[in-house]
């Protein structure tokens, strides 16, 4: 079984965890071994590093962005490599663009400090595919809302700051365009997943 590492991405709302789930049940039912996780939080250090993240109302900017890479370090070196080198698909609801779209564009940090401190946590390990699940924020926000019946820290910054998040997004779809495939998320549920099967390799969905 050879491994393979995707991840999915989006602003606020756009539905990934759902799709996330939905993929990794697809893939189980062709037959794959896979490990569905997400940044922050995916390790039992990351969770409390997600706590911190989501809920300090006392975080600078750069101190945000070196919690996400102390969660991302742990994260690639404790699970997401290792469940690589065991021939795994690794799923991941978020990854290094998130950093860059919501720190880099979002919050103005230089974004070539952003591409280093990536590197650096990921030791080069990065998604052959990523998923960008695509929404308008006005939608998604309000999408958010309803589904988590409040607001977490990022949710509370204005339209501006998600609209630069997308922005940020868009621009790292155009410019790795093998690698990120845009899905309109504006579709209900079912529609996404099969848009993301449509995008998945053949030799996935037909295993040998
Ligand atoms: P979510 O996993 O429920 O989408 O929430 C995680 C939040 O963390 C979301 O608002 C985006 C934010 N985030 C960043 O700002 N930068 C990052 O690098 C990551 C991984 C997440």
């Amino acid at each position: 079984m050879s491994s393979l590492f995707i991840s999915l991405e989006g602003g606020e709302g756009a539905g990934k965890s759902t799709q996330a789930k939905l993929l990794a049940a697809f893939l189980r039912s062709q037959g794959h071994q896979v490990v569905l996780t997400r940044e922050p939080g995916g390790t039992d250090l990351g969770a409390t590093l997600r706590q911190l993240f989501l809920q300090s109302d006392s975080l600078t900017p750069p101190t945000e962005l070196f919690l996400l890479m102390a969660d991302r370090s742990h994260h690639v070196s404790q699970l997401i490599k290792p469940a690589l080198a065991a021939g795994k698909i690794v799923i991941t609801d978020r990854f290094t663009d998130s950093t860059l779209a919501y720190q880099g564009f979002g919050h103005g940090i230089d974004k070539n400090w952003i591409a280093q401190l990536n590197a650096e946590a990921t030791q080069g390990t990065m998604p052959q595919i990523t998923f960008w699940l695509d929404i308008d924020p006005e939608v998604g926000l309000v999408r958010a809302r309803v589904k988590n019946h409040h607001q977490d820290r990022m949710e509370k910054l204005d339209l501006e700051f998600h609209q630069r998040v997308r922005s940020g997004f868009a621009h790292i779809c155009h410019n790795e365009p093998d690698r990120v495939k845009l899905v309109d998320s504006s579709q209900p549920p079912e529609q996404v997943h099969q848009s993301i099967i449509r995008l998945l390799p053949q030799r996935l969905v037909s295993p040998p």
